[in-house]
């Protein structure tokens, strides 16, 4: 669910000349927190950064142990100086480190909350050099662990995902047994409270937390009220069903997804070939025929230089690769574009002209599945739930409803089958209770109408557990209001980090740009930010 589809291909330079001339404007922020030890360093090939180490206790739970880890920090000074207070983020996953998330989108978080916080990432635990969570030395071995199978890919799809999953879970029970339970959530965000204990001068949190980064959020909520100033919650993850490995609601937008894709397809032709002068209903039926033929004769594009010795387009792959597509309505051209390809060489045999970009575009898309290529993932999903192993029987109505729930609902199954099966719960283990008691402001919520991977449903949910919050809804499609922008939402989350003021109740937001027009609607926005007097 992260939000970044470029493998994260970080590169901290310690260019020091770059980081001179940021000394030389006067925004010199290296300024040391006793214990933190900082660096000036360079994030993603040319962001510059300050990228500090802390050191904290490894095991929570246990007060007498004396193991250490150096936890990581990437702060980027608030463009305007002094800044105002630290914001913390998080870009989901979970099993990003989210440091090339935090330099993509850089102009438009600092644009949303005004260009005066400095922004800060403490990088999870379990990602990046942070105690990482691998299971597989060679990708050869993760491969076969993890290939996508879907629960309706045939009638024998769920006794084989179950069993591989047992493999991918006794796998990582096996080699990540020294650090593998230290790398959940509580950890996390016992970790973040540490920090901002250090950086922040009244020591409290003001956090945006995106996709997973909602859970993490809600975790810092529930445990260490007294230190929340500001929360917003982005694109937002059901904490009681994620805790108990039973998501079944966080579905429950995809369908509308895949129809609006559909839509803006037909109604921008020009820009969207696999359009064929269908209405939507006709093209959603026409993938979805592709889909299952697909289940009887799969598509193979050889590369004998790919682990595996290239693609098979399956069902199971098709279906996965869509819905993470759906995720970013930036990247529907393209993804129309490439189910074009397939479903032409489908259909006729035709090979496209450019079969390479085709297997280098959906490569570059599978390679990022967990997210630095290991299973972080699922070591801190896995590991957080708190309900213990579930045999097959106690999964299976839960696969069920989500086929019933969405055409694409049995697109995840293997997840739930590895966290049902996982033999490393995190510890500290979670044990605390949602609600806004003893947090300073009320929470603000922002999610898409049309959120494929956390629906609306579920920021209802967590508006009405968390009393006194405002759900903000955009009129968008994607995941997360950072994949379309809205002058409206940027304007809110600017007026929420600078005063705590909350939009009124029901307030919906509309997107700056129409789909398919080339444009997510956020250099609009930034524009508009940056250049209308008007504005605050
Ligand atoms: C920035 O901070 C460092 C460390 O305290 C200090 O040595 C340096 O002189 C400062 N630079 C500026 C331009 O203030
Ligand atoms: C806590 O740490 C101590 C010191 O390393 C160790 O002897 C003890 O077994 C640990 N307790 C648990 C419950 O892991
Ligand atoms: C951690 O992130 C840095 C960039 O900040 C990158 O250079 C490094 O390769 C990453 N390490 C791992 C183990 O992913
Ligand atoms: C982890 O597994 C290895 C190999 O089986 C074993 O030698 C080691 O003692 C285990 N460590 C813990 C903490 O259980
Ligand atoms: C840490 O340094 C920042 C400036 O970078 C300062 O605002 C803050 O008060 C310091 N925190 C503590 C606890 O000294
Ligand atoms: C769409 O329909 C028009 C008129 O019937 C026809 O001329 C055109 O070739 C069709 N385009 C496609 C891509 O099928
Ligand atoms: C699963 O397959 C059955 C039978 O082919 C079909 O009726 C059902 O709609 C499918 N569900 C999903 C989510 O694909
Ligand atoms: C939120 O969802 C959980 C789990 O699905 C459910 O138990 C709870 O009653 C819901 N809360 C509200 C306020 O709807
Ligand atoms: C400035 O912002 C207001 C909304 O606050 C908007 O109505 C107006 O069109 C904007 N003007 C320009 C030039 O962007």
């Amino acid at each position: 669910m992260h939000l970044s589809t470029v493998l994260p291909t970080l590169t901290p330079l310690f260019l020091a000349a770059r980081v001179n001339a940021r000394q030389a404007d006067g925004n010199n922020c290296s300024l040391p927190n006793d214990s933190i030890r900082w660096e000036p360093c360079v994030i993603n090939g040319d962001q510059p950064a300050d990228c500090g180490k802390l050191l904290v206790p490894l095991d929570y739970s246990n007060v007498t142990a004396q193991d250490k880890i150096d936890i990581s920090i990437v702060r980027i000074p608030a463009p305007i100086q002094p800044s105002k207070a630290g914001i913390y983020l998080n870009f989901g996953g979970p099993g990003a480190a989210g440091i090339t998330e935090f330099a993509e989108f850089l102009p438009r978080l600092q644009a949303a909350t005004g260009n005066n916080h400095d922004l800060i990432n403490v990088i999870p635990r379990g990602t990046n050099d942070t105690i990482t969570f691998s299971c597989y030395e060679d990708p050869v071995s993760r491969r076969f662990g993890t290939e996508p199978i879907a629960g309706n890919a045939s009638d024998v799809a769920t006794g084989a995902l179950w069993a591989r999953a047992s493999l991918l879970a006794q796998n990582c029970g096996m080699t990540q047994n020294e650090t593998g339970r230290f790398v959940g959530t509580v950890s996390s965000a016992t970790d973040t409270v540490r920090v901002a204990e250090l950086l922040e001068e009244d020591q409290m949190l003001r956090f945006w937390g995106m996709s997973y980064g909602t859970l993490l959020g809600e975790t810092l909520a529930a445990l260490f009220p007294e230190k929340i100033d500001k929360m917003l919650l982005d694109g937002v993850v059901n904490p009681f069903d994620y805790y108990q490995n039973i998501e079944v609601s966080f579905m429950a937008s995809i369908d509308d997804t895949f129809r609006g894709f559909c839509t803006g397809c037909v109604n921008a032709p020009q820009e969207c070939p696999l359009a064929r002068n269908n209405t939507a209903e006709q093209l959603e039926q026409s993938v979805f025929d592709f889909l299952d033929r697909l289940k009887e004769n799969p598509i193979p594009l050889a590369d004998p230089s790919v682990v595996g010795g290239g693609i098979l387009i399956d069902y199971s792959f098709a279906k996965t690769y869509i819905l993470s597509q759906l995720n970013f309505p930036r990247l529907w051209p393209d993804m129309a574009d490439m189910l074009d390809m397939i479903m032409t060489l489908q259909l006729t045999g035709a090979v496209p002209p450019d079969a390479g970009d085709l297997i280098e575009g959906i490569l570059s898309l599978t390679q990022m599945a967990g997210s630095g290529g290991d299973e972080s993932q699922f070591g801190i999903k896995c590991g957080d739930v708190i309900r213990g192993n579930q045999p097959l029987e106690e999964v299976v109505p839960i696969f069920e409803a989500r086929q019933e729930l969405s055409y694409f609902g049995d697109s995840a199954d293997q997840v739930l089958a590895y966290c049902a099966q996982w033999q490393l719960p995190a510890q500290p283990v979670f044990d605390g209770v949602f609600s806004s008691e003893g947090i300073r402001n009320p929470i603000l919520i922002v999610n898409n109408r049309f959120d494929p991977a956390t629906s609306l449903i579920n920021a209802r949910n967590v508006s009405e557990t968390f009393e006194g919050s405002v759900l903000l809804e955009q009129n968008s499609y994607g995941h997360t209001s950072l994949v379309q922008g809205s002058l409206c939402t940027a304007l809110a989350i600017r007026a929420y980090f600078a005063s705590g003021e909350l939009p009124p109740a029901g307030t919906v937001c509309e997107g700056a740009v129409p789909l398919f027009s080339g444009s997510d609607g956020w250099p609009e926005v930034i524009q508009m930010l940056a250049s209308n007097a008007t504005l605050p």
